[in-house]
């Protein structure tokens, strides 16, 4: 599959790692040129606007803030048919709040109606994806994902499935709000010292 990178941080750099080894295509972008050629040469990709990216990926991860999505889909230009892999989540500045406004799948797909959403990834920190593979007591990650479009769930589920994990349908893309908030909830507890795993008995 050829896949658009956005952004050049912790999120980009695991993913693209992971896929890059499962021998998709990938084309890195972010605000910084020289990062994101640093990060592309990892992965023995090139780099690009992202424009560039956009035009280049099937699917697109937005390994970006949440709140600056907006503004880097505005200059992506327009993205029809595109798979966008929210792996976004907005926690706050203290991890304690609870998650604001509108949940920030849903703005990406208000903003891009064109392409198609899919929120995944958003669940686990960046040292589980970048695990090869990510497996716990001999039980691979699970990995949910919430959508609406058949086909854009499909190519995600070959994306998770090629880290090592397993995908797990997670309705449709209005249940993405449950994913932010699980998340938002998590890293709650994780920013207060709560050993969060222990939260989940895994029954
Ligand atoms: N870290 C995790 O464990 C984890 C796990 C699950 C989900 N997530 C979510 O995944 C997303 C990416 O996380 P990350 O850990 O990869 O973050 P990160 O390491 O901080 O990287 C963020 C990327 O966004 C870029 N960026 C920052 N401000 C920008 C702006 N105004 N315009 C354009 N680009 C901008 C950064 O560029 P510069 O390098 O130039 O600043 C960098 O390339 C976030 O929404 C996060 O909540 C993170």
């Amino acid at each position: 599959m050829r896949i658009g990178i956005f952004g050049t941080g912790g999120m980009a750099d695991a993913l693209g790692t992971q896929w890059a080894r499962a021998g998709h295509e990938l084309l890195v972008s972010g605000r910084d040129r020289a990062k994101a050629d640093a990060l592309a040469k990892q992965f023995g990709a090139r780099s690009g606007t992202w424009r560039e990216a956009a035009d280049f990926g099937e699917a697109i991860l937005l390994a970006l803030p949440a709140d600056r999505v907006p503004d880097v889909l505005a200059e992506a230009g327009p993205l029809a048919g595109k798979v966008l892999v929210d792996c976004t989540n907005q926690p706050g500045p203290t991890g304690t709040e609870p998650p604001p406004g509108t949940p920030v799948a849903a703005r990406i797909a208000a903003l891009k109606p064109e392409a198609h959403v899919v929120k995944a990834f958003n669940l686990a920190p960046t040292e589980v994806w970048r695990m090869t593979p990510p497996v716990f007591g001999g039980r691979p990650l699970s990995v949910p994902l919430c959508g609406d479009d058949p086909g854009a769930l499909e190519a995600v589920r070959t994306l998770v499935r090629d880290i090592g994990a397993t995908p797990v349908d997670g309705g449709g893309l209005g249940r993405a709000a449950l994913l932010e908030a699980t998340a938002a909830f998590v890293i709650g507890l994780w920013f207060r010292g709560v050993d969060a795993q222990a939260v989940l008995a895994p029954v």
